[in-house]
């Protein structure tokens, strides 16, 4: 095992986002051949990629977001039944660069650079991408996730690019993006064809202050916009606030949501309640209707507080032609990070699966379902029921990612990955779930030589 740029001590933590599960690891890691209990299937050949913010040098724990970190990936490539490598590594924006006591770039960095993608990862094209938003440029890593650079992914000529939720449709190639930057009239969404290449840009009338548009939804014909009561303030922005300390609530502003044709068009808007959408876990067309299943909390995680929200996965239709909006809980136990078989993007779907994480929504462990805390759960919508796939009580386990078996069928024929802390180590497992045996014990754990922290998205990368 090599490990490389040992930072040593982030600075004393004086704040929960820089401790336990949360912790920045301080170096990077490459390590072969893994320890694995149970047994790895044999025709996953690819990475599993997931990153966060693992923050360099914080000057001040207490005034650190979290959100703000730079960006760290970490992958495990499976190959032939075997964990051929994990390796961690921070996505080398300049500041990285500086803070490591690598060479700075030979040339002037465009600005929207300046940032270091923290909040996906995803492959397109053939190629593998650490993604933001809100107008940072994405950047490309190579196969064993070093930086490439800084690159063009989804841009256009008004300064947009791909984004954190970017969603690919299988059927046609296309990685469709809803691109917004704060202060700008309008949003974009944006279509990269499965080459790479963008070959259509709708630019989306939006309000002056800018709402904090982090997911959208994509149906097969349609377009679905969240214009939510959690928008940037442009005087904080102008002032010199980072835009992720620029965002505010504003409970005056009514919930919206807009539906635009995918080819482009009108965009028609319905109001809905004034709720926090953190993220989609698919829509698709239902005859004259769209059926959206989102998360959605009465309000924005409070860094302080994050117990204080409790989000909960609902469906919303909405009438095509009225546009009036009919709201029903799926299910009301704190949960976020949906994800489903991302061959059912914006189409209909019967399966999603969530995280419900206690060092995220701290009060999970204290709802009435006990064994909802530290979980992954399997939601069958169109019977109306779930499955949990709990793990220890202090292992906290992230976003889970579903891996389709390449000789499979049925919707839920594949596997759940996600790093889970292994306690018992002291490090993090990837943990590999059947999806049709949900309950029963992993197929696989392999064993990490290190600590992941809890983090945001990831994807799984299929070889070529
Ligand atoms: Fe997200």
């Amino acid at each position: 095992m090599e490990k490389t740029h040992a930072r040593g001590s982030v600075g004393r933590a004086a704040n929960r986002y820089l401790e336990g599960d949360f912790a920045p690891v301080a170096e990077e890691i490459t390590a072969h051949d893994l320890a694995v209990t149970g047994r790895i299937p044999s025709e996953l050949n690819g990475r599993y990629l997931r990153i966060g913010p693992n923050p360099l040098g914080v000057e001040d724990p207490a005034a650190h977001i979290w959100a703000t970190g730079v960006g760290m990936v970490h992958g495990v490539r499976i190959r032939d039944g075997r964990a051929e490598w994990y390796r961690n590594r921070w996505v080398r924006s300049p500041g990285v660069l500086g803070a490591l006591g690598e060479p700075a770039p030979a040339s002037p960095v465009d600005p929207r650079a300046h940032y270091s993608p923290n909040v996906h990862v995803i492959g397109h094209a053939g190629r593998t991408f650490a993604l933001v938003e809100a107008g940072a440029l994405p950047y490309e890593l190579g196969y064993e996730l070093d930086t490439v650079g800084p690159c063009d992914l989804g841009a256009t000529p008004d300064g947009f690019s791909a984004n954190a939720h970017s969603k690919l449709d299988t059927k046609t190639g296309e990685l469709h993006s809803l691109a917004y930057i704060p202060g700008m009239p309008h949003a974009q969404h944006i279509v990269t064809d499965a080459t790479g290449v963008v070959t259509r840009a709708t630019n989306i009338p939006m309000p002056a202050d800018t709402p904090y548009m982090h997911d959208f939804a994509l149906t097969e014909n349609h377009v679905v916009l969240y214009d939510t009561p959690l928008a940037y303030d442009l005087e904080a922005l102008i002032a010199g606030a980072g835009p992720d300390s620029a965002i505010g609530w504003n409970p005056e502003h009514p919930g919206r949501l807009g539906v635009m044709p995918r080819s482009g068009g009108p965009v028609r808007w319905s109001e809905t309640e004034p709720a926090h959408i953190s993220h989609t876990l698919n829509a698709y067309e239902d005859g004259t209707e769209l059926v959206i299943d989102l998360i959605r909390a009465d309000g924005p995680v409070d860094p302080t507080d994050p117990g204080a929200v409790h989000p909960t996965l609902d469906r919303w239709t909405v009438e095509l032609a009225g546009g009036a909006v009919r709201r029903n809980r799926l299910d009301d136990r704190p949960q976020d990070f949906p994800r489903l078989n991302e061959a059912m993007v914006s189409r209909p779907h019967r399966y999603g699966y969530s995280a419900a994480t206690a060092a995220l929504h701290a009060r999970v462990d204290e709802h009435p379902d006990e064994s909802f805390a530290n979980a992954i759960v399997k939601h069958d919508l169109h019977r109306g029921t779930t499955e949990v796939h709990r793990f220890a009580t202090d292992a906290a386990v992230g976003e889970a990612v579903f891996v389709p078996d390449p000789s499979g069928g049925a919707e839920d024929d594949g596997y759940l990955m996600t790093f889970a802390h292994n306690p018992d180590r002291g490090a993090a497992d990837l943990v590999v779930l059947a999806a049709q045996d949900f309950t029963g014990p992993p197929v696989a754990r392999i064993h990490l030589p290190a600590r992941v922290p809890l983090g945001l998205h990831g994807s799984w990368v299929p070889d070529a």
